[in-house]
């Protein structure tokens, strides 16, 4: 029987978060029932701007353990390190030679980073889109579990797929492909997108380039510092409602609700149900106490996994050479059919 592949990652440029967390790590796992699963530590990706070699190599490691603390399973999915497996470069130059200047040219999240000062930006980060692309198809991936974010990159993802196919439809034909070679790859739905918030201001989502720190959740923050970040958190003064439309125009209350309830697998009205007419000084300490019982364990194992380097390494080689099993005859194919 075909089980549909899926490929996703993220990149080690920061601390983990509780947005990676809820948005990506956790989803990652339940996905290993139905689909055969790679995950990737992005790391060409993260070098697109400026990292510390020490800091690169640290959190490359933090993530690997954490898609492993969450509970991915690295003898049923691959795990492994995008830069040991060298035919993603390779792909990802010959999708470049797909890709147009416009199409790049476009992206949102591009204009986003690189701001006023595009001429100055890396090139990587210009073409980031299509080492993406190669990242997805390196793997006839057909599926990926993105967020909203990523919508756009995954439409050029599927841009280039389609020029690809068409570009070299003969050789892909005399090659003995029957119509396309790579698949148009679809976003993957994994229940309602969570997406949380700064906890300094509701309406930026967390992230690893939050400046204060007091607003970012970290994977790795211990009992006492996630507490007191909770409790610091911005809020207006009036209690929980009982409705969820109660929570519209209150940006900060419907991200601590919604955090409640992604941590604690219910609804946002199941939680409103519960502390709908109370305060901040009750829902708080709750919010806080949940958190570290859903963090606390997988921060232990991750501290236990990157402290034994042999392990991680064993893990991750194994990784790269299971990838590799895949994507070197896909890339062979490729090779035959541009004509290399
Ligand atoms: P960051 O924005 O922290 O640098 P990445 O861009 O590396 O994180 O994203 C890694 C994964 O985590 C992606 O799947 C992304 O959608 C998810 N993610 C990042 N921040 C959040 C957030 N605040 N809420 C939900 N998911 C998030
Ligand atoms: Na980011």
């Amino acid at each position: 029987a075909f089980t549909p592949r899926v490929f996703s990652g993220i990149k080690p440029s920061g601390d983990l978060h509780l947005g990676n967390y809820l948005g990506a790590i956790r989803r990652f796992v339940p996905l290993q029932e139905t689909h055969e699963t790679i995950y990737c530590v992005v790391d060409m990706h993260a070098i697109t701007v400026w990292q510390d070699p020490e800091d690169l190599r640290r959190w490359t490691y933090e993530i690997a353990a954490a898609y492993i603390a969450a509970g991915v399973d690295p003898t049923r999915s691959i795990i492994f390190n995008q830069s040991q497996v060298m035919e993603h470069a390779e792909l990802s130059w010959v999708f470049n030679c797909v890709a147009r200047m416009g199409w790049m040219a476009r992206m949102t999240q591009f204009k986003d980073k690189a701001g006023e000062n595009s001429e100055n930006v890396s090139l990587g980060l210009f073409a980031y889109p299509s080492l993406m692309a190669a990242d997805i198809l390196l793997y006839k991936a057909t599926a990926v579990p993105v967020g909203e974010d990523q919508r756009q990159h995954l439409e050029l993802t599927r841009d280039i797929a389609k020029k690809f196919n068409h570009d070299f439809k003969k050789q892909i034909k005399s090659a003995g492909f029957k119509d396309e070679f790579f698949p148009i790859t679809e976003t993957l739905a994994t229940g309602p997108a969570m997406r949380v918030k700064s906890l300094k201001d509701g309406t930026k989502k967390m992230s690893k380039s939050e400046a204060s720190d007091l607003a970012t959740i970290y994977m790795m923050d211990g009992a006492d510092l996630i507490a007191k970040k909770i409790k610091r958190a911005t809020t207006d003064p009036a209690a929980l409602p009982s409705e969820v439309a109660g929570l519209a125009d209150r940006p900060e209350a419907e991200n601590l609700v919604g955090i409640y309830a992604a941590l604690s697998n219910r609804t946002a009205e199941a939680v409103l149900g519960e502390f709908g007419g109370q305060g901040w000084g009750v829902f708080k300490p709750a919010l806080a106490d949940l958190a570290v019982s859903v963090l606390a364990p997988i921060a232990d194992e991750m501290a236990r996994l990157v402290a034994d380097r042999g392990e991680m390494d064993r893990i991750l080689r194994d990784g790269a050479a299971r990838a590799r099993a895949i994507a070197q005859p896909i890339m062979a194919d490729v090779r035959n059919i541009v004509g290399f």
